[in-house]
């Protein structure tokens, strides 16, 4: 596959892990996960980690796929390239894993005395894709295998903190976050 092909493909695989954080800033709000607890006196996860922001993110990487699956044929023939079909463990496994990578990485931050919304380089924009491509590669093996070569993890591995510093900032103009991270 060229470059384009390969980034291409990158970017329609990983979609279903993308979009999750993202609907989860919208739908969020509610209970927050751990409940308020605390461990060694600071937040377990902190309140920006919600029942209602996790389930309907990953509901909407879910339709997610389904939607792209859809859209598979016309793609393939207008792009030209072999682009993949999600098995339904892949539907599921991306966005869970998305935001379970998410959830993960404030359990760090917390840990490491960072408050609700400070930013962790590296770790912020890359915690989701680390998980997702785990548990994916875990509930669909032989689909990942076949979809993440090298190639198209090196493209995700480039292109991930560039969308989701891009995605970010213009949620943060949008007054739609918090902050720009
Ligand atoms: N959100 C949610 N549930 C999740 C993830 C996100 O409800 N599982 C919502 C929350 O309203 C959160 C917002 O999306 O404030 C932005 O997400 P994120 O930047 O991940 O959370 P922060 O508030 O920055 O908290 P943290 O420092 O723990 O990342
Ligand atoms: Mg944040």
């Amino acid at each position: 596959m060229d470059l384009a092909a390969t980034v291409a493909v990158a970017f329609w695989a990983m979609l279903p892990a993308y979009v999750p954080n993202n609907v989860a800033v919208l739908a969020g709000g509610g209970r927050p996960i751990d409940g308020g607890r605390t461990w060694n006196g600071r937040r377990v996860l902190g309140d920006g980690k919600t029942w209602r922001g996790t389930f309907v993110g990953i509901l909407a990487g879910v339709v997610l796929a389904l939607v792209l699956n859809a859209l598979e044929p016309a793609a393939a023939d207008g792009l030209g390239v072999p682009i993949p079909v999600f098995p339904l463990a892949a539907m599921v496994a991306l966005p869970a894993g998305a935001m379970l990578g998410d959830i993960l990485a404030s359990f760090v931050k917390r840990r490491t005395g960072r408050e609700r919304g400070a930013a962790f380089p590296l770790v912020d924009q890359l915690d989701f894709v680390v998980v997702a491509l785990a548990l994916t590669a875990v509930a669909a093996p032989a689909w990942f295998g076949d979809t993440f070569t090298l190639e198209v993890i090196a493209a995700v591995l480039v292109l991930t903190p560039l969308l989701h510093v891009g995605t970010n900032v213009g949620a943060y103009q949008l007054g739609l976050k918090d902050e720009p991270w």
